[in-house]
């Protein structure tokens, strides 16, 4: 049996959920792309940067409150979209929307989720963000951009690093398909996953709710790769992006963000917010890690758009960090996906408590008292990510 450990960080999380999860989808969300070298220094990079400790301020009142797109944020996190999250647990996106809301965060639904557009909208009071994917299909395209303008999505976080998929091993070897194949090895698995089991038993949602029956011709999913290779569009580029925002209509976000020419093309289409992301690593391995690219986006981005990042981002620290270096926001993918794996709604709550909690005492460390005047002086060595590459 899995220790009984009283909760108090998001490695508790990830611990407990590769003990709850059925192996295929838990390595799904614990993997990087090839050696996965992006995926550990998104990580490791947070650890290189030092805070400086101030004593004797007075740190009685404190705010984390904050802004992004407009909107307040009980603190600068959103819930990032993540693939197959209904598969770590049963009805995830709902529970993963409902946490988020109560907590007064954003959250973003994937276009590869289980639960669709219509469940989140269903389930939740408060606008949430849709990603989107440009597939080849575009008319299955234009109807998912409607049917999220339908459902009352407040942003659109458009991906543009996944054209192609970067491999990762363990999906391959896994076999990765929703619902899992039911090979000796799955069955063998799953039969030490009760809990998971009979949460699966309990709901209808058990494969891709925006795809499956809306894409022509996609009656299941059985391989998640060859889907992917078959259907994302390796043709989308800038020139695209201009129906696509035409259609939408609403805030745009663009995801996937490691270089400063690309970071001015997002401020020339028109793009609200940028992602620096490097798909949680799991895209192109040997791409600089999120928050070591992130000074220079800031940069070269300006004024005229929100930068936010993602990628490692496992504590308030890291927040506090990112925010240092002048992201406006950031989103947790991994540390949501392990929270909801482990214990489902109340873990996504507890998660977003424990990184707040975090990040509140941080700030107070580091002798701040509102996350809106947090700056690079609260950095020691702030510098260390200037040039790009230096990772
Ligand atoms: C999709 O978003 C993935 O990274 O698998």
């Amino acid at each position: 049996m899995f220790p009984n450990t009283t909760i108090t960080c998001i490695e508790d999380f990830r611990r407990l959920a590769q003990w709850r999860v059925p192996r295929m989808f838990y390595d799904y969300a614990d993997s990087g792309s090839w050696t996965e070298g992006t995926y550990r220094s998104n990580e490791s990079d947070f650890q290189r940067l030092k805070l400086r400790q101030k004593v004797a301020v007075n740190i009685a009142q404190r705010s984390i409150r904050t802004r992004m797109l407009g909107a307040d944020v009980a603190m600068p996190v959103a819930i990032a979209p993540t693939g197959l999250t209904g598969m770590q647990h049963a009805d995830g996106e709902i529970l993963g929307a409902r946490a988020a809301e109560k907590f007064g965060i954003p959250f973003t639904l994937s276009t590869m989720s289980i639960c669709s557009i219509e469940d989140i909208a269903a389930h939740t009071r408060q606008p949430f963000w849709f990603q989107l994917y440009v597939m080849r299909d575009r008319d299955f395209i234009g109807r998912l951009i409607d049917r999220a303008k339908a459902a009352g999505c407040s942003a659109l976080v458009l991906t543009l690093d996944l054209q192609v998929l970067g491999q990762r091993h363990k999906d391959i070897k896994n076999g990765l398909s929703t619902p899992p194949k039911p090979t000796l090895a799955n069955i063998l698995n799953l039969m030490t996953k009760p809990r998971w089991c009979l949460g699966m038993l309990g709901t209808q949602r058990r494969t891709f709710g925006n795809i499956v029956g809306h894409a022509k011709g996609v009656t299941d999913l059985s391989s998640l790769s060859s889907w992917t290779a078959e259907q994302f569009d390796p043709g989308l580029n800038w020139n695209d992006l201009e129906w696509i925002k035409e259609r939408w209509g609403g805030k745009l976000v663009l995801k996937g963000i490691l270089d400063a020419e690309d970071a001015r093309h997002a401020v020339d289409v028109g793009a609200d917010a940028l992602i620096v992301s490097n798909h949680g690593g799991r895209q192109l391995d040997g791409a600089p890690s999120s928050i070591s690219a992130l000074p220079h986006i800031v940069e070269a981005a300006g004024k005229d758009i929100e930068v936010w990042m993602d990628g490692g981002v496992r504590s308030g620290q890291d927040v506090l960090k990112a925010v240092a270096l002048g992201a406006k926001g950031t989103m947790i993918g991994r540390s949501f996906l392990y929270s909801l794996g482990a214990m489902g709604e109340a873990g996504v709550t507890r998660c977003l408590e424990i990184i707040a909690n975090e990040l509140d005492i941080t700030m107070a460390f580091c002798g701040r008292t509102d996350i809106n005047d947090v700056d690079r002086s609260i950095l020691l060595n702030p510098q260390i990510f200037d040039k790009p590459g230096q990772a």
